[in-house]
């Protein structure tokens, strides 16, 4: 067996889980690369498959030194099967297993339950790759292109994570939902992705950078919640991933940032105090204010509702068994088991909007959702800091959770980015106002003209205020014509 901390690269697959000593895993994952492979080259980035890219690879999972930089050609990306060490002694940290051995086996009676939690994370790791195929094509720099492939790999080895565990534990059916993982695509209209947001189109720049920010932080809270779970394979697969989901939320916040600092010294240059002075802001080839703020409500909208519905007894049944934590459950102080609990949520009670307390248990998926926003509202606080230190008068907000839902309490209601219900004539009318239009589309769009030179940058972003690996800024991260 080869030792957690180090990651044996002889093979096929570089691991740190022993395949070497595994024949039948080994096999099976083998036997599944191909198809992963053809996936890749016909789902994954559209281009650039021959391009020497900048990459990091993961080639241990200490605190330290984790990754090495290199160029690499895309198909040809080492993705490894890499799971945190092993805690000696671990326990089962919450529900009506709390305190027993934390299982090394999948537990007979949760087989199904954990079958799907794996199914449903592996599900959107590939589907962002399908989402984000075009995009290489209207990179605003060397830098962004190469953020965007690191993004991919890293989603692709996310669905190695999950691949590696339903081969592993769940024998005959983990084969059979490994190909399935490969055979849903984003968007198909006859074999979709499982959940709504990962089913929307990502067609540019801005698009991305808000779904990196919003959509990969829902991805962080779910591993996070998995990270503390009884099945230990699963947590240390979990808190390995979290070492890469960082990077990915930097990519959209400062990504979002830079867009919004290259529009405040625009308009200072044109001498443009008005942020909502559209027109003359576009006609500067920079994203105005009002149109980020639409699609922050957009992107904040739909990735609220990943987090199922705010009462759910699948949530309460996941926790229950051990399989699927809080937030940071290790640092939380309450019993860890929740029968007597209550928490406050967000209810549509004779048309409005109100608070009740509900018990703990049903109610786990509103407080990942609210953790979630807690989180997001970090980030919103740095981009305004930017208008801040610029002086311009605007800052960009979180709309209400009732704001532009399809899944849970406001499904059926149209409420406005303030939490006010909206008959549908209403909405219908100020809709524009709040939602990304097509024509505000079709302005991002007309700015999508790649930049390839390296060190040079689309006149609508910023560049960064360092590089890659400490790179110079007129670093070359992507050899294309390689
Ligand atoms: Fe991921
Ligand atoms: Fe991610």
């Amino acid at each position: 067996m080869s030792d957690a901390t180090t990651v044996d690269y002889d093979g096929l697959i570089p691991n740190n889980v022993g395949l070497n000593d595994d024949a039948r895993v080994r096999r099976a994952l083998e036997t599944w690369y191909p198809g992963y492979l053809d996936w890749w080259r016909t789902m994954g980035p559209e281009g650039f498959q021959d391009a020497l890219v900048y990459l990091r690879t993961a080639v241990g999972v200490g605190a330290e030194g984790w990754a090495r930089f290199g160029y690499v050609k895309m198909p040809e990306y080492r993705w490894g099967i890499l799971l945190a060490p092993q805690s000696e002694g671990r326990t089962i940290p919450f529900g009506a297993h709390k305190g027993e051995p934390a299982w090394q086996e999948v537990p007979g009676e949760y087989r199904a339950m954990l079958r799907r939690l794996l199914v449903i994370q592996g599900d959107t790791e590939p589907a962002s790759v399908e989402q984000q195929r075009h995009l290489g094509t209207t990179a605003p720099s060397q830098y962004d292109l190469r953020n965007l492939f690191q993004v991919n790999v890293e989603e692709g080895r996310h669905l190695w994570a999950m691949v590696y565990l339903l081969q592993k534990y769940f024998g005959r059916d983990g084969r059979e939902e490994s190909e399935e993982l490969l055979r849903r695509h984003s968007g198909d209209p006859d074999t979709p992705r499982m959940l709504g947001a990962f089913n929307e189109r990502t067609p540019d720049w801005l698009s991305f950078f808000m779904f990196t920010f919003f959509t990969d932080r829902d991805g962080k809270m779910q591993l996070h919640a998995l990270a503390q779970s009884g099945f230990d394979p699963l947590s240390r697969t979990c808190r390995f991933m979290l070492t890469e989901e960082a990077h990915h939320m930097f990519v959209g916040e400062t990504g979002i940032q830079r867009i919004i600092q290259r529009t405040c010294e625009a308009m200072s240059t044109a001498g443009i105090d008005d942020p909502t002075d559209v027109e003359r802001i576009r006609a500067l080839g920079v994203i105005d204010l009002p149109t980020i703020q639409k699609k922050a409500n957009l992107h904040f909208s739909l990735t609220l509702d990943l987090f199922g519905s705010e009462i759910s007894t699948n949530a309460a049944n996941a926790f229950n068994a051990g399989l699927k934590g809080r937030y940071r459950e290790d640092r939380l102080t309450d019993d860890h088991r929740l029968r007597d609990n209550t928490y406050p949520v967000l209810r549509l009670k004779d048309g409005t909007v109100a608070e009740e307390d509900v018990p703990a248990l049903s109610s786990l998926n509103m407080r990942l959702r609210d953790d979630f926003v807690a989180d997001t509202e970090a980030g919103i606080a740095r981009w305004n800091r930017v208008l801040e230190r610029a002086g311009v008068e605007y800052r960009i907000r979180l709309p209400h959770v009732a704001f532009n839902r399809r899944i849970g309490e406001f499904a059926a209601v149209h409420a406005d980015t303030d939490g006010r219900l909206l008959d549908d004539a209403a909405w219908q009318s100020r809709k524009a106002e709040m939602l990304p239009t097509a024509d505000d589309y079709r302005f991002v769009q007309s700015l999508m003209r790649p930049e390839r030179e390296p060190g040079a940058y689309a006149g609508w972003i910023a560049p960064p205020r360092a590089g890659i690996d400490n790179k110079p800024g007129d670093f070359e991260y992507v050899k294309i014509a390689a």
